[in-house]
C-alpha cells in the first residue's frame, strides 16, 4: 500500500472529466488532509497551457467548502494549485511521456526525505485513447522505485468481445493488482454501505431473499437529456451508459452472499458469484423508450449531435433474474431514463402480499434506499391509523441522512474512490472478470438493439418515462397496491 511519495499524474486533464470531477475530488481530499504533504499532481494533456494556465483550469469547477468565507476558501485554493503543476504532449509518441517523465523525476527529486517513488496514473481520457496511453505509459513512465497503478473508467468497450480486446490489451501492460476500473457508483455512500446494512442486520439478513421478497427496482432517473453529449451518447445508450455497469454493480452488492471478510478479493468473489447466476437478459423483458420534445424542452432527435432517425434509447426498462437458492425466481426491474420527471436513484425491495386473511386491502412492505439525491434508507410498514376504528395504513421507519447524520459531510464518489487507490484498497474496484460477466448478460441484448433497431417508445421530456413503464413493473409482480397515495415525507429533510 501507498500513500505517501506519491506523485499523482492526470491524463486527459483538460477535459471534462478530470475538471467536473477529478480535480475537485482532489482538492476536497488534499484540503481534508487525506492526501500526504508531499503530494503532487501533474496534469497531461494535448492541449498548450502553461502551469498557470492548467492552475486556473483545475479550480473552475470546485466550489467552496461549507461555512468558508471568501478568504478562507482563496487560501485553500492557493495551496491546491500550489502542487499542481502542468505538461502538454501527444498521446501516441514516446516524446510526450517522456517530457512528463522527466517532470516527473524533477518532482521526485525536489522531495524532502523519502526514496521512494510510488506514480498513480489517472486516465480522464476517451477510451480510443486507452489502450496507447496505457502503453506509452508503461514504457516511459513506469517507477521501478516504487509502487505504480492506474485507474481507468467506463467505457469498457461496447460489448463482451471488444472489452476482452481492450483488456488485454491493457493486461499486456498492466498487472491486474496495478489496475484500478473506477465504476463510481460503487463509491457512492449508500452503495457502500449496503455491505453494512444487509450483513450487520440480522432482520435485513433473513428477509433479503426470495421467500419474503417478492420483486426488487433498481431505478435511475435524470431530468436532463443528453444535451451536448448526443454524439457520445448515441453510440452507447442508457443500457450501456448506466444499467450494464452502474446498476448492475449496485445490484451485485446488493444480491450477493456475505464475503468471508471486508478484503477486496472477498468481496469481489462474491460479486463475481452472483453475477455468473444471471443468465443474458431476453428481449421479451425489455422496454425502450426515447424522449421527445415537450415543455419547451429539446426531443433527443432534435440535438444536432445525435444521427437522424436513431433509434438509441434514451430509457430502458430491463428486467434480470438470478438462479440461485436465495434470490431464484425473483424479478429484478431495472430502469434507467434520461429526461424524466426527476432526479433520483434507488433501491426499491418489495415484499410479498401479507397472507390473506385478516386484512384484505393492505400494502405491502417496501425497503428503500435512496442512493440519491438526500440518501436515506426508509422501510414502508402499515401501523394502525391511530383513532377509534382500525384501519392500517402504510406509514415508514425512516432513517434520512440529513437527520440522522446532520453534522456528516457525506463524501463524494469519487473521492472515495481515488482515496482508495491511493491506499491500495481494490474493494470498490471492478475486477476484470466481473467486467467480462457483466458484459455477458447485456451482449445479447445490446447486439439485439445494435442490429435489429427494434423503435423505441417516444416518451415526453419530463414525462416519468414511456406510459409503458408502469404496466411493465405490474408485468414482473409490482403492486401499487395503496394506489399511489403514499409519499416518503421528503419535505422532512432538514
Ligand atoms: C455516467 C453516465 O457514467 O453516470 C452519465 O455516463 C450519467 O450519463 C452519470 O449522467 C450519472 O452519475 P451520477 O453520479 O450523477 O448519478
Amino acid at each position: 500500500a501507498f500513500v505517501g511519495e506519491t506523485v499523482m499524474t492526470v491524463l486527459g486533464a483538460s477535459g471534462d472529466l478530470a475538471k467536473k470531477k477529478t480535480l475537485p475530488a482532489l482538492f476536497t481530499l488534499y484540503r481534508q488532509g487525506h492526501l500526504p504533504d508531499d503530494i503532487h499532481i501533474v496534469g497531461y494533456a494535448r492541449t498548450k497551457m502553461t502551469d498557470e494556465e492548467f492552475k486556473q483550469r483545475a479550480i473552475q469547477y470546485i466550489k467552496a467548502p461549507k461555512g468558508f468565507s471568501e478568504d478562507e476558501f482563496k487560501k485553500e485554493i492557493e495551496k491546491f494549485q500550489s502542487i499542481l503543476s502542468y505538461v502538454h504532449g501527444p498521446y501516441d509518441e514516446d516524446s510526450g511521456y517522456q517530457a512528463l517523465e522527466k517532470r516527473l523525476v524533477e518532482i521526485e527529486t525536489k522531495r524532502p526525505g523519502g526514496t521512494r517513488r510510488n506514480r498513480l496514473f489517472y486516465m480522464a481520457l476517451p477510451p480510443s485513447v486507452f489502450t496507447v496511453v496505457a502503453a506509452g505509459l508503461r514504457k516511459n513512465n513506469y517507477s521501478t522505485e516504487g509502487g505504480n497503478r492506474i485507474i481507468v473508467e467506463k467505457p469498457f468497450g461496447k460489448d463482451l468481445e471488444s472489452c476482452r480486446e481492450m483488456m488485454s490489451a491493457l493486461k499486456a501492460e498492466w498487472a491486474e493488482n496495478e489496475t484500478y476500473r473506477i465504476d463510481h457508483y460503487l463509491g457512492k455512500e449508500m452503495v457502500k454501505n449496503l455491505l453494512v446494512l444487509r450483513f450487520g442486520n440480522v432482520v435485513l439478513d433473513q428477509t433479503l431473499n426470495k421467500n419474503s421478497v417478492s420483486n426488487v427496482q433498481i431505478t435511475f432517473k435524470e431530468p436532463f437529456g443528453t444535451e451536448g453529449r448526443g454524439g457520445y451518447f448515441d453510440e452507447f445508450g442508457i443500457i450501456r451508459d448506466v444499467c450494464q455497469n452502474h446498476l448492475l454493480q449496485t445490484l451485485s452488492v446488493l444480491c450477493m452472499e456475505r464475503p468471508v471478510s471486508f478484503a477486496a478479493e472477498d468481496i469481489r468473489d462474491e460479486k463475481v458469484k452472483v453475477l455468473r447466476c444471471i443468465p443474458p437478459i431476453k428481449k421479451e423483458d425489455v422496454l425502450l423508450g426515447q424522449y421527445v420534445a415537450a415543455n419547451g424542452h429539446p426531443g433527443y432527435l432534435d440535438d444536432d449531435t445525435v444521427p437522424k432517425g436513431s433509434n438509441c434509447p434514451t430509457f430502458a426498462a430491463l428486467t434480470l433474474f438470478i438462479n440461485n437458492p436465495r434470490w431464484e425466481g425473483v424479478p429484478f426491474i431495472m430502469k434507467a431514463g434520461k429526461a424524466v420527471n426527476e432526479g433520483k436513484v434507488e433501491i426499491r425491495v418489495q415484499f410479498k402480499d401479507v397472507t390473506s386473511g385478516i386484512f384484505t386491502d393492505i400494502a405491502r412492505d417496501e425497503l428503500v434506499l435512496r442512493i440519491q439525491p438526500d440518501e436515506a434508507v426508509y422501510m414502508k410498514l402499515n401501523n394502525k391509523l391511530p383513532g377509534l376504528v382500525t384501519k392500517a395504513v402504510p406509514t415508514e421507519l425512516d432513517m434520512t441522512y440529513k437527520n440522522r447524520f446532520s453534522d456528516v459531510e457525506i463524501p463524494q464518489a469519487y473521492e472515495a474512490l481515488i482515496l482508495d487507490a491511493f491506499k491500495g484498497d481494490a474493494s470498490n474496484f471492478v475486477r476484470d472478470d466481473e467486467l467480462d460477466v457483466a458484459w455477458k448478460i447485456f451482449t445479447p441484448i445490446l447486439h439485439w438493439i445494435d442490429n435489429d433497431k427494434p423503435k423505441p417508445e417516444p416518451y415526453p421530456y419530463g414525462a416519468r418515462g414511456p406510459a409503458d413503464s408502469a404496466a411493465f413493473s405490474e408485468r414482473y409482480g409490482y403492486k401499487r397496491d395503496d394506489a399511489g397515495t403514499y409519499q416518503w415525507p421528503v419535505t422532512n429533510v432538514a
